[in-house]
Order: C-alpha cells, then structure tokens, then sequence
C-alpha cells in the first residue's frame, strides 16, 4: 500500500527512483509519480505522474522530461484512499504557490479541517487529497528567505505542520527552492533512512534500499529527519534532538529477484521448504527436548503462568493465528482466542492479568493489528510478535517475538509467511508445552516431526501438473468451497482467501460441518468443492460431509493423506499429501490449495503478483 522512494546524494537520481519504484510495485499501487529538483529553464521541482504502472510512469517521464536528472528527488506508488485514481490525485502533491513538492502514506485525518482553515488563508486546492492539504500546510509555514527573515525553514515547517495533524503518515517533502534538503518524517506508516556513501535512500521498506546499502536508520513515531548532502539530524516534531537508530538490513538481493520463476507467489510457494528449514534453524534442541526461542527467554516465566491467550492478525495472518489457537490449547493447553486485530481494538477488550496477546504479521505494518497491540498493551497484556520483517513497527511495539525467517515475500498473496506463522506459533505452542506439561521425549518426538515438514512439502511440490490440470478442469466455474474441521479448518479458510484474491473467483471457505447450517444450498451440479480430508481426529466425520456434498452434484476434489485408498471412492480428484501428526497438517495441506489458486490466476490470465484492489501491506485502518 502506497510506496515512498527518495534521494539525495551525488548522483542523478532518476534511474534510482525508477528502480526504488519498481521494487515497491509489490505492496500494490494504481499509479504512480516522482518529482526532481534541477534547475532547467525557469523551472527547479519537475513532477512527473500518471495512472498506470511504473513503465507508463517510465515512458510518460521520457517522452516529457528526457533530460531530467538531478541529484535530489522523490517518488511514490498511490494505492488511493482520499479521491479516484486520477492523474491529479497521483503524488508527488504541490503547494498552490508552488514551494513544497511532497509524497505520503497514510491519511491525514483532520485533512478537512485543516483545508477549511487554509482556504480561509485565501489557499487554493486542485485535488481531492489529504495529501496536498499537507503540502499546503507545509508551504503556509515555510519561508523561502529563512535565512534573512529567520523564518522557519523546511524542517522547521514540517515539524510545525506535522503538531496539527491527526492520522498516519510516513512522508518525504522538498522544496522549490533548496535543493540541498530532503526531508522525511513518520508516524504510524513505515519509513526507513537508507544510509551511504555521501548519500541517502529513503524507502517504505528496505527492498527498495538494499542495492544501494545495507545501513539503514529506522524511524519512531513523531520523528522527523533533516537529510542534506553533509549529514543528517533526527528529531520529534517537537524538535527534541533525538540519536538515530541504526540497523543492518538482513535482505539479500536474490531474495527480492525472480530468480527464473514466472512470478513471485509461484518463487515463494516453492521456496516453503528452504524458507522453513530455516525458521527452525538452531531453534529445535533434540538433546534437551526443548525448543529455543531466545526472543522469548526474558519473558519465559510470565508466558508459563499466562492464563490467557489472544492471537490477533488480519487476512492469511488471522488463519495462521487460527491454527495457533487449535495448537496453544492443544499443546500448552492454555485458553486460546484468536480475533481480527480490527475488531479486538475496538470492542473494549477485557484484559486481565495473565493475559498475553500474540499480533502476528507478515510485513510488521498492517495499521489494524498495530492499533490492536497498542491497545492490548496500554491495558496491560503481555504483547508478542510473529512477525517477518525484522525492525518493522510491530516489531519494535511488542514486548517480545519470534522472526518468521522466511524472507522477504514479494508476492501479495501471502504463501511462505502463512507457512513460516504457523512453523512459529507450533514452536512458541511447544516451548510452553515443555515448560508446563509435555516431557523432553515427547517434545523430541514431535521436533523430529516438526523437522520432516520441509520434506512433505517437497513432496507436495513435485505434484505441480497434476495440481494443475485438476485447476483447469474447473476453471470456468464461479463459486467453490473449501471445507475442513479441526486443524484444518483454518487451512480451507486460506484455501479460499488465495483463491479469491488472484484468481477472483468466488470462493468460502468454512469448518465442513457448518456447511450444512445454510451453505449446503449453494451446491449444485459440478460445483467444485475442496475438502481437506487428512488422516485425524475427524476423518469419519469429514467423509460423512463428503457424501452430503456428492449427493447433490458437487464435485469434490480432496486433500488427503498418502496410502488413504477409500477416498478415491468419494472424491473425483485426490490430492495425497505424506502423513504427518494432525497438527503439523496445516503447513503441507495448504500447499496445494496455494497452487490451486496460483494455477486458477494465471489460467485467467491474472497478474498474479499485482491483483487487483490488493496491497501487499496494509497500512490503514
Ligand atoms: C493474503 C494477504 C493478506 C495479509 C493481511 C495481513 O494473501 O496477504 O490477507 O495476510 O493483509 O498482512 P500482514 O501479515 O502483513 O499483517
């Protein structure tokens, strides 16, 4: 959602943009603008933006300013909130007097407001942006002659701006008239400070920065960061001096590139294997027993006396979180809810002591689950993290957490983070099952388990054309369902968010018993129905709801556990997935369901990496 780039430096900066840009297309944009500062004829800012891609951005910026190429500038992808998806509407956003050039992320809350007041102030508007009433605000502080009047410079401006606002924002402002000073604040949306040599990358997220270097400053609520070629000054919107934090980057470049795939979800879901191989690198202990989870340890005491837990995430996050409460209450025997963060933050939680809340989140910026750990905490629960990007917001707002590990995912439609969420919440369920109940033997036992999943998946993986053309057989139909029970309820509701947010197909997704309570009139002839039908618990059950379904035409097309011949008596298409314990089921039974999804966009010929409405991190609420 929404992608800021920004540079200042020695060298020309257009190519960089173009490139920050391209790397940010992931998060999910409908157009997309960059302006640069140099002097050319009477003009200094240059804007340039359109509706589209980057390419249409791209050839729009050759066609109309085949010169441009100054060494301070800054650009963005708009994923729209505030006005239609026009070309005015698209940032950067500039003053009516033309002093300020602005990008943004987030939403000013108090945008009308603050417009009303400056309009009053004889200002002049030309979109339907919160965005330009920022700029304007900025530029109604600014004085260009700081320096004779003693007036307050850009930084200064911003500062000042930023004490009126309401809402969330990461931006990066410039002005007409100094093109020695970027400069860049954050409160509520992600914004990071690339540091290099004589010069410095700002980006919504390291992918965009890492070709350049691997230093980077993150940035904390309310600050704000004066960028020149000489050096930088941090400070709060209050202007409290504040010492920037540093950080390396842990991305490397062949994370964030094709690498020889068509698209990136089909990269990432084939990377499942490797990507949790190294989530459980040097945290399963096989001596002892025990799972070592070190970002756990100063809290280990309170995690075992804990008497509640509440799991919190949006979308595949919130899934991932289902299959934790099936495995903290199954395993560590603690009570488990599990809630969207959206509705947790607003329903005046209760949270009484013992209670801890797990927030679990690919990206670390999603505005939901951020606003409910904050709330969380604020009434005193314990907040953790299973989180993928290292040093993303969350990341820093919890008290404690767990790294997924499983590397930058580029894809929108989330695949090795679902299977990273539940590789962590299975190891944070047994490192309090071995503190509370389970012995070392039995922890050991399951960690050998734990430790073939990689290989199951594998094993899955090798299935591709075969997933496929049961993919084709169906892909005319508009409406499908995804049942199953216990664990592998979570897993059918996933099955059906992949398959509706590339493919756009209609699809639900529901624990197979509630199947009969209302959606069972849905069924009609041929209609495909996906059940995850693993060896378990619930087996018998499962196949009784089978049968419900194949007597009124449905077509089933079934996940099932390896040797499991008397399936093939219900179900048109099997898919076999090797036997592992029920609860380690969810990571190899999504796979397939993931490649269905995959399978059913590309027949549709959907861009599976930028489906439409989609952004990868969603920062608003
Ligand atoms: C689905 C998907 C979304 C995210 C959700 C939470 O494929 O990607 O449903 O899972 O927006 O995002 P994170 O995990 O970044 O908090």
């Amino acid at each position: 959602m929404c992608g800021i780039i920004a540079y200042i430096g020695a060298r020309p900066c257009r190519d960089i943009l173009i490139e920050g840009l391209k790397r940010l297309e992931y998060r999910g944009y409908d157009s997309a603008g960059l302006a640069i500062t140099q002097t050319i004829g009477d003009c200094t800012t240059h804007v340039c933006k359109t509706v589209g891609r980057v390419a249409d951005l791209e050839r729009k910026l050759e066609a109309d300013e085949p010169t441009l190429n100054g060494t301070i500038g800054l650009a963005h992808t708009r994923w729209a909130t505030h006005g239609a998806v026009t070309d005015p509407n698209t940032h950067p956003h500039t003053d009516d007097r033309g002093l300020i050039c602005l990008v943004h992320n987030g939403i000013i809350e108090n945008y009308v407001s603050l417009k009303k007041l400056l309009e009053e102030k004889g200002r002049k508007f030309r979109t339907e942006t919160d965005t330009e009433v920022l700029a304007t605000l900025v530029s109604e502080l600014y004085d260009p002659d700081h320096a004779k009047t003693g007036g307050m410079d850009l930084e200064a401006a911003v500062q000042a701006a930023l004490r009126e606002v309401t809402g969330a924002y990461a931006i990066a402002v410039m002005s007409t008239r100094d093109p020695d000073t970027l400069v860049v604040a954050r409160k509520g949306s992600p914004l990071i400070v690339g540091i290099g040599n004589g010069e410095f990358i700002v980006a919504s997220d390291g992918s965009a920065i890492i070709s350049h270097t691997a230093r980077a400053m993150t940035l904390d609520d309310y600050s704000v960061v004066r960028l020149t070629r000489d050096g930088l000054r941090t400070s709060t919107i209050d202007n409290v001096e504040l010492s920037p934090k540093v950080m390396q980057l842990e991305i490397e470049l062949g994370e964030i590139e094709l690498g020889g795939f068509e698209h990136y979800m089909r990269k990432e879901i084939f990377e499942q294997p490797r990507a949790l191989r190294r989530t459980m690198s040097g945290r399963l202990n096989h001596n002892e027993g025990c799972i070592v989870l070190g970002g756990l340890l100063a809290h280990a005491k309170e995690l075992v006396r804990s008497r509640r837990v509440i799991i919190c995430g949006q979308g595949t996050a919130l899934n991932a979180g289902m299959v934790g409460e099936y495995l903290f209450e199954d395993l560590a025997r603690i009570p488990t809810e599990v809630e969207y963060a959206s509705e947790l933050r607003y329903r005046n939680p209760i949270i009484e002591e013992g209670t801890v809340v797990i927030a679990v989140s690919q990206s670390g910026e999603t505005a939901d689950t951020l606003a409910a750990l904050h709330e969380v905490r604020d009434r005193g629960a314990l907040g953790l993290g299973v989180i993928n990007v290292v040093g993303s917001t969350i990341s820093r707002d919890t008290d404690a957490g767990v790294y997924l590990r499983v590397g930058p995912e580029i894809g929108v439609a989330s695949t090795k983070a679902f299977t990273g969420q539940v590789m962590v919440l299975t190891m944070m369920s047994l490192f309090l099952a071995r503190r509370r109940l389970m012995s070392g033997t039995d922890v050991s036992a399951f960690m050998a388990e734990l430790a073939r999943v990689p290989d199951h998946i594998e094993a899955v993986l090798e299935q591709d054309d075969e997933i496929r053309a049961i993919t084709e057989k169906h892909i005319g139909r508009e409406n499908w369902l995804f049942l199953g029970r216990g664990y592998n309820y979570p897993t059918a509701m996933e099955g059906a968010l992949k398959l509706k947010e590339i493919s756009y197909i209609h699809a639900e997704g529901m624990p197979a018993a509630e199947m009969k309570h209302g959606p069972i009139a849905l069924i009609d002839e041929g209609m495909p129905v996906v059940f995850i039908a693993t060896k378990g618990a619930q087996y018998d059950k499962v196949m009784s709801n089978i049968e419900e379904v194949r007597s009124r035409g449905g077509h089933i097309i079934a996940v099932a556990t390896e040797g499991d011949e008397d399936i093939r008596r219900v179900a048109e298409d099997v898919i076999y997935i090797p036997e592992c314990p029920e609860p380690l089921s969810p990571m190899v039974a999504v796979v397939p369901l993931q490649l269905i999804a995959y399978h059913a966009a590309v027949l549709r010929g959907h861009d599976v990496d930028k489906p439409r409405n989609l952004a990868k991190s969603v920062t608003v609420e």
